[in-house]
């Protein structure tokens, strides 16, 4: 191409910043051209800001999707049920310690996150276990992590009532949200397609190192007990153990929920 640069001046303008500008008139094509060129890196700099908005607003725009249809496939009543908007902010501080373990998952998020670090919330009824959970859930929403809060006793009965691409579908998006919440897991009695169904979700997160929390009214002192009692409850056999054993991993840490009262019992006397 014949480009030719034939002279350069400085300009009268300058730029935002102060730096001259000069003009550089090239031939071209036979024609003379002036441009005007910066002598600082003002417009690449406000370029790749602009590119990397660009690519923010992308990400925003996909965890947003994502986050959506998770909602749709789990929460949505639960929720908003009887308790209302449950949030960190609104609880009573009483059992300070569990509330500020729960919550301070949140100080180290993205190490966490990477570590695959969740929790396992068991004791009795009424203690908070279920609260906390959303209040995490809803958090971790907040600070753009897609997060599914499963009940399990009313979500997988919820199954039966579909197809199996629109099941399918369902299960992939759980396997896939970046933390995922099974409440009462070990509370139902699963047929033995249920119980493949949730070993295949627990089992594609696993090595993902995707965290996954989970509550119930199982506990014990000792953590070999916890598993049985998981196996037991899910109805024995080595697909129950494998389940148990992939849930209740390493990097799991226990809350216990077993002092004070139930928040149900608080009002009557
Ligand atoms: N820290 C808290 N402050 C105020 N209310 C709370 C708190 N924790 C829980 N609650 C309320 O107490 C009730 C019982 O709590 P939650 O459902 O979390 O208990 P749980 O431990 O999950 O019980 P279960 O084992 O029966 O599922 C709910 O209405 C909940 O909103
Ligand atoms: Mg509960
Ligand atoms: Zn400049």
């Amino acid at each position: 191409m014949s480009q030719t640069t034939a002279k350069s001046q400085t300009s009268s303008e300058t730029c935002d910043c102060g730096a001259p500008v000069i003009l550089k008139t090239i031939v071209f094509m036979g024609e003379p051209h002036t441009l005007k060129e910066p002598t600082c890196d003002c417009r690449d700099i406000a370029i790749a800001k602009e590119e990397e908005d660009v690519r923010n607003k992308e990400k925003r725009f996909a965890f947003e999707r994502k986050q959506k249809d998770l909602d749709h496939l789990t929460n949505d009543h639960f929720l908003r049920g009887v308790d209302g908007e449950i949030t960190f902010k609104g609880l009573d501080r009483t059992n300070n310690k569990r509330i500020a373990t729960i919550e301070g998952y949140l100080d180290n998020l993205g190490d966490n996150l990477k570590d695959g670090k969740s929790f396992g919330l068991l004791g009795k009824a009424g203690r908070g276990k279920t609260a906390l959970m959303i209040c995490l859930h809803k958090k971790l929403i907040e600070n753009g992590v897609t997060s599914a809060l499963v009940n399990a006793p009313l979500f997988f009965p919820k199954l039966d009532a579909m197809g199996i691409a629109e099941r399918e579908g369902c299960v992939e998006k759980l396997m896939k949200a970046r933390c995922l919440f099974l409440d009462d897991l070990f509370r139902t009695d699963y047929t033995p397609a249920k119980r493949e169904l949730i070993y295949r979700i627990i089992e594609y997160r696993y090595p993902l190192c995707l965290p996954t929390f989970f509550a119930s009214n199982i506990y014990d002192k000792n953590a070999e007990e916890i598993r049985k009692k998981m196996v037991s409850s899910l109805g024995s056999g080595e697909v129950s153990e494998a389940i148990a054993d992939r849930l209740f991993n390493e990097r799991v840490w226990l809350v216990m929920f077993i002092g004070g009262e139930s928040f149900r019992q608080g009002g009557l006397k």
